[in-house]
């Protein structure tokens, strides 16, 4: 069969969650100045580390902060092989790296080192990357991503935090400089505070603090209308259709709003293939607005979240785990299990069974969770449990998690 070239799209890698664009309008400024101040630090070839934070408003997601850090390291390496220095950037979410040891092999892999982190200390996974970069005269900057839970990970020492972030004062170079920067990603302001609890000694050092606020209307339309031309047929679409995604989703004092650039991309693209399946030539409003409202019923009902007690929470995140994994109704059994596993990695004691129970019950209730009797099996018949359909497993887990992190005061359920 021949596959027909699209109507509506043109490229649709460019509405991809990982597509950074060559040339940002909105956030530039901050970009802009972002590598002004790496490019000076890197010309003058620096002794001390750099420590930079970008952080973003309290639960505000999608607002830039991911690509930010992303553009400036691809910028970075750009503009620096122009001006002759050498210069590499490695990118990690420590949400998956909770640990020193996974983090310095992500940098080795990552540097195209020939040296196993596994079975050495980190003090000499760290001197090998060291070395590294005073042979090859290599700068480094290190983006570590969604830092805060690295300081929430159970994993993590606060040994293991200087070591990493004072590399120097540990190793300290050869030949006076400093190779190593690190450039931290967090969710909002509370990370200063749990930094001060941890590591005060790297709080004081951080040297640029970067606010990122959630995107008015106005920046949402630019944000759109660049990947519109990037990704769409010239007529295939018209600025009244981004408007109205971007008036929906624009945050503003009055009236709140998500200000959430990924939302706003997702919509676009809902709205787009939909158009596209029904054989359009271009996207119309009535797509957009079945988009927007579909994406409204995906909402996540966050301040219901938070006023749920922990172990409510840490069950619903066991029935969004496992809604992820395996899918379908799931029996209280197995919840029970993955609840107690969940606990263990939260430093929570799992309530008791009855206490389990009525919990489980009321968060049906609230109408979070559904609960059905099975069929007949060899145990007679079993409540079975599902996360309401209407509500997306992995973005529901993630505003779970990123509620309990919160939670978890520094210190608390923390005893390594
Ligand atoms: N200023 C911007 N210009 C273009 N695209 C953007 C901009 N800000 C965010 N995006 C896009 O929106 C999505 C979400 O951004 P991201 O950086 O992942 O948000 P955060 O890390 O704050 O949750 C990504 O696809 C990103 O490329
Ligand atoms: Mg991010």
């Amino acid at each position: 069969m021949q596959s027909q070239a699209s109507r509506i799209f043109r490229d649709r890698s460019k509405l991809d969650e990982s597509y950074i664009p060559e040339k940002l309008r909105v956030r530039n400024n901050e970009a802009e100045l972002l590598i002004n101040r790496y490019v000076n630090r890197l010309r003058e070839g620096s002794s001390s580390t750099d420590i930079t934070l970008i952080y973003g408003s309290i639960g505000k997601v999608g607002i830039g902060k991911t690509m930010l850090s992303k553009f400036v390291g691809r910028k970075l390496e750009q503009i620096t092989k122009k001006i002759g220095i050498n210069f590499k950037y490695v990118y990690i979410n420590v949400y998956s790296a909770p640990s020193l040891h996974q983090i310095l092999s992500l940098v080795t892999v990552q540097l195209g080192l020939g040296f196993s982190v596994r079975g050495s200390a980190a003090i000499e996974a760290l001197k090998a990357i060291t070395d590294y970069l005073y042979r090859k005269n290599m700068n480094l900057l290190v983006i570590l991503d969604e830092f805060q839970s690295l300081l929430m990970s159970p994993r993590v020492s606060d040994d293991h935090l200087y070591l990493l972030l004072r590399v120097y004062e540990e190793i300290p170079p050869l030949d006076g400089i400093n190779r190593i920067s690190f450039l931290l990603v967090s969710q909002d302001f509370r990370v200063l505070s749990l930094m001060r609890e941890r590591i005060p000694q790297v709080e004081s050092q951080v040297g640029f603090k970067l606010h990122l606020r959630p995107y008015t209307s106005g920046e949402l339309y630019e944000i759109l209308e660049q990947r519109a031309e990037e990704a769409f047929h010239k007529n295939a679409w018209d600025p009244y259709m981004l408007s109205l995604i971007a008036d929906s989703y624009g945050y503003s004092e009055e009236r709140g709003g998500d200000g959430s650039a990924r939302k706003a991309i997702l919509t676009l693209r809902m709205a787009a293939e939909k158009a596209e399946a029904e054989g359009k030539p271009r996207i119309e409003e009535s797509d957009i607005r079945w988009a927007i409202s579909e994406n409204a019923a995906a909402y996540i009902p966050l301040s219901e979240l938070r006023g749920l007690n922990t172990h409510k929470l840490l069950i619903l995140l066991s029935v969004a785990d496992l809604t992820m994994s395996r899918g379908g109704f799931i029996t209280t059994g197995l919840l029970r299990d993955k609840y107690v596993e969940m606990c263990e990695f939260y430093g929570e004691s799992p309530r008791g069974n009855t206490q389990f129970h009525t919990y489980l019950k009321e968060l049906v209730t609230s109408g979070l969770i559904e609960a059905r009797l099975s069929g007949k099996g060899l145990r007679g018949r079993t409540t079975i449990i599902r996360l309401a359909p209407e509500i997306p497993a992995d973005k529901f887990k993630e505003a779970l998690e990123s509620i309990l992190l919160d939670r978890a005061g520094p210190g608390e359920g923390r005893n390594w």
